[in-house]
Parts: C-alpha cells; sequence; structure tokens
C-alpha cells in the first residue's frame, strides 16, 4: 500500500511517499525557519500562508520524485493535531481534496504517534511494549506503549517543552532561531561541568520541569555581566545547560522503562537529533540491557514519511478517519 502523507503542524510544509509504512519513496520539506527568524519564534499566521503557498508544489513533487502520479496513490495520511490550527487546516484541506477525488481512504493521524513511527521507517515494525521518550518544540512526554496504538502517558513537562527551552535559551545566548541545532553544535566545543546549572526535581516522578533552569542560566549571565570581570565562555554554558536538561531526561527514561518493565526505549521528536542525548541514551541503554530505537536525524524534526508510516499502521487496522474531520489543536496521545 502506497501512502502520501502530509504534515504542516507548525513551521514545515511536509508532503512524501512512503510504501508500506516503511520504504520512502519521496520525503520532502519546504523550511520557513527563514521567515519566523526575525520574529525568534514561529508566526501563526506567517506559518499558515507560507503552507498555503507551499502545500499543492510540493505535492507535485513528492509524487514526480516517487516516480508515481496520483493513480498510484493508495491512501492519504495527514497530521490532525496537536499542533497551529490555521497551519494544521491547510494540510487537512489538501489531504481530504485528493482522498476525495482520488476516492482512496483517509486517515488522520497524531503528530507525537507520527514521531514515534519515525522509527518505522528506520528499524522495521516495532514490537511492543516499550516506552517512548517525545521531545520537541511543543512536547516533552514519556509515554508507556503496550500494545499497539495503546498510550498510557507516564509524565510531561509541567512548563516548557525541551526544544523550547532550547530555543529559548539559544536566544538568549544569542544564537539565532531556530537555536536547538545552533546550541547543539556549539555545546560539542564546551565544557560540560563548567557551570553547575540545577536539576529539576519535580514533585511526580515522571514529570519534567525546565522553566527554573533556563531562569538559572539567564540569572547566572547576567550576574557575571554585572561582576564585570572573565565571562565563561558561551560554548561552557551552551554545553552546561544541555547536560543539565539532559542529564534529567536520561535518568527519566531509564527509570521510565524499570518501572513498567518494558525492554525497549523508543526516542521521537526534534530534540532527539541531540548529539549528547542520543551519545548519554545509547549509553545508558546499553549498560542497562534494553534496546533502543532512535530515528536518524533527518527523521527526528518535523517530516511527512513518519506520518504516512503511522497512517499505514491505522489503515491496516481497518481505521478510516471521516472527512468531516478538523484539525485538534491540542489533541492528546493519551
Ligand atoms: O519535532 P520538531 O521538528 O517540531 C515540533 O513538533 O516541535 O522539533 C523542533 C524542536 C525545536 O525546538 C528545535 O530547536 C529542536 O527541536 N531541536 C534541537 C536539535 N535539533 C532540533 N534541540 C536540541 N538539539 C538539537 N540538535
Ligand atoms: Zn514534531
Amino acid at each position: 500500500m502506497r501512502v502520501l502523507g502530509i504534515e504542516t503542524s507548525c513551521d514545515e510544509t511536509a508532503v512524501a511517499v512512503v510504501d508500506d509504512g516503511r520504504k520512502i519513496l519521496s520525503n520532502l520539506l519546504a523550511e520557513q525557519a527563514h521567515l519566523h527568524e526575525r520574529f525568534g519564534g514561529v508566526v501563526p499566521e506567517v506559518a499558515s500562508r507560507a503552507h498555503l503557498e507551499n502545500i499543492n508544489p510540493l505535492i507535485t513533487m513528492a509524487l514526480t520524485e516517487a516516480g508515481t502520479w496520483t493513480d498510484g496513490i493508495d491512501a492519504v495520511a495527514v497530521t490532525v493535531g496537536p499542533g497551529l490550527v490555521g497551519a494544521l487546516l491547510v494540510g487537512i484541506a489538501a489531504a481530504k481534496a485528493l482522498a476525495l477525488t482520488l476516492d482512496v481512504p483517509f486517515i488522520g493521524v497524531n503528530h507525537l504517534e507520527g514521531h514515534i513511527y519515525a522509527n518505522v521507517l528506520e528499524h522495521g515494525p516495532m514490537e511492543e511494549p516499550y516506552v517512548a521518550f517525545l521531545v520537541s518544540g511543543g512536547h516533552t512526554m514519556l509515554v508507556h506503549v503496550p500494545s499497539p496504538f495503546t498510550y498510557e502517558l507516564l509524565g510531561q513537562t509541567l512548563d516548557d517543552a525541551a526544544g523550547e527551552a532550547f530555543d529559548k535559551v539559544a536566544r538568549f545566548l544569542g544564537l539565532g532561531f531556530p537555536g536547538g541545532p545552533a546550541l547543539d553544535r556549539l555545546a560539542r566545543k564546551g565544557d560540560p561541568k563548567a557551570v553547575r546549572f540545577p536539576r529539576a526535581a519535580t514533585e511526580r516522578g515522571f514529570d519534567f520541569s525546565l522553566s527554573g533552569l533556563k531562569t538559572a542560566v539567564v540569572r547566572y549571565v547576567k550576574a557575571e555581566r554585572a561582576r564585570g570581570g572573565p565571562a565563561t565562555p558561551v560554548e561552557d554554558l551552551a554545553a552546561s545547560f544541555q547536560e543539565a536538561v539532559v542529564d534529567v531526561q536520561v535518568a527519566k527514561t531509564i527509570a521510565a522503562a524499570k518501572d513498567t518493565g518494558a525492554g525497549t526505549v523508543v526516542l521521537g521528536g526534534g530534540v532527539v537529533a541531540n548529539t549528547r542525548l542520543r551519545e548519554l541514551l545509547a549509553k545508558e541503554a546499553s549498560a542497562r540491557g534494553l534496546r533502543l530505537l532512535v530515528p536518524p536525524v533527518e527523521l527526528c524534526t518535523d517530516n511527512a514519511a513518519m506520518i504516512a508510516s503511522a497512517g499505514f499502521y491505522r489503515l491496516g487496522r481497518g481505521e478510516r478517519t471521516p472527512l468531516e474531520v478538523g484539525a485538534s489543536p491540542s489533541l492528546p496521545l493519551a
């Protein structure tokens, strides 16, 4: 079954064609970062308009690159939430129109489920039970998956999502937008032990909190500037902040696997592109005999191949989404 996937939940217009949930025939992205950069964050109205301009040409290009045309498409999958409502609607409208005119099945996909299924594109079908750690610009979440499409929330962020915190601290350090990848690159040249930033102790075992850490970085830098004299190199600040984030993430993810008895840990979301997170989790998982599934970096950030893959598995269970479906900006996974 050949699925055309569409993803427009945030600031990337993405279209992909995937065979049997696994084989990527095309996976295209029209990035918008340059449009949002001067605002220091994604502007919803700007994102929607760019999606509108990009979506139709991108569908044509994705079909062409896949070496097929609309008659070669067996189903259409699209992100229906969570995300920016105006942005989601552009992808949903395009997907509905395609499914209706081609008279093929239509399936709505949860964006977070897509991030989990990015792993299938790389590693093949996943075996439950597993613990999924989802970290992106909008989410930080630990989920237990005892059987296919059953999600039990173990914990989530009480304030900032990890990607959001990376972006905010990067912006404060003057690294541009989106700052996560820039901060990661800089941190590789820094000393993670230069500054001991606080590790958030949250009340509930698997919840996360990052606003305190973010404030601590800002306070530290401002106090240093006020004092004058030698300042901590920005590489060291980046590495120390990143270490404080990743330390807690890795500890909680490993603890969640232990707690649930799941032998496999699955990662998903843009922040999984982070070098230190990948490195430390690989080390800790292997030390405990846990199987770790990590998507390649280009499939960690938003893309449509992951949506096509998740859609394929839902369609395989006979699921269909009615064409009346709308956008769900805060669609829960669990
Ligand atoms: O999953 P994603 O592409 O979009 C959302 O669904 O939010 O995640 C984007 C987020 C951004 O906040 C970006 O700064 C962060 O992922 N990110 C990173 C890295 N690459 C992307 N954060 C830390 N290190 C990275 N290498
Ligand atoms: Zn995402």
